[in-house]
């Protein structure tokens, strides 16, 4: 069984599909982590996230297992990532060790802003996590602040629409829900909640 579970910063779509993965017992990829490392190499060697050939760069030299999971959490590291992902080549770079990923025997689940759509379009199962901007700025701040990232909550909510716009308005791969996924809207559901939503809309699809 393939998972595709989509959806903008801090919609809930991470909690949900780590719990999915480990309740169906899938191997589990966190996508925006490749756009995420492929940003840092970029800052890390002093060049600009928007510059094409820096960026295809790190990507064609992205080594998986030796992604850094803690600095690639950052305010920094997630603006810097939502312009190494509008560069078309840097998607054709990460795509093949996506798709390697998702069609592993016995399948997987992933979560990006694509998988539905471009990475693995005959997924059996398609989630597409949303939440209101307000409640999603909210829910990364206090993770950042936690981290002892010094943003402020207006910074949080100024950069969470931004990255919104860049992800849905570029032109390769735009964030957008498949015409066949499920929405799942977490504004107001708890973590339990929303894990358990996600979790009866596999177990639908599963009989169906
Ligand atoms: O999900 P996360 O916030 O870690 O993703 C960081 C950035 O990577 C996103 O804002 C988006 O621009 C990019 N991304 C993408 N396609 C994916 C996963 C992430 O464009 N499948």
């Amino acid at each position: 069984m393939i998972i595709a579970v989509d959806g903008p910063l801090a919609s809930g779509k991470g909690t949900i599909a780590r719990t999915l993965a480990s309740k169906f017992g899938l191997p589990y990829l966190d996508t925006g982590s490749l756009y995420r490392a492929t940003a840092l190499a970029v800052l890390d060697a002093g060049d600009d996230p928007a510059d094409s050939d820096a960026a295809v760069r790190a990507a064609r030299g992205l080594q998986v297992d030796a992604i850094d999971e803690t600095r690639i959490r950052t305010a920094e590291a997630g603006a810097a990532a939502s312009k190494v992902a509008a560069i078309p080549a840097v998607r054709e770079a990460l795509y093949q060790v996506q798709r390697n990923f998702a069609y592993q025997p016995g399948g997987a689940i992933l979560d990006g802003r694509d998988i539905g759509t471009v990475i693995c379009p005959d997924a059996d199962v398609k989630l597409f996590v949303v939440a209101d901007a307000e409640t999603r700025a909210r829910r990364r701040w206090m993770e950042l602040k936690a981290r002892g990232d010094t943003i402020t909550f207006e910074e949080m909510l100024a950069q969470t629409l931004e990255r919104d716009a860049r992800d849905s308005d570029r032109s390769d791969a735009p964030m957008q829900a498949a015409d066949d996924a499920t929405l799942l809207d977490t504004t107001s559901l708890s973590i339990d909640a929303a894990v358990a939503a996600a979790i009866a809309i596999v177990e639908k699809r599963q009989k169906a």
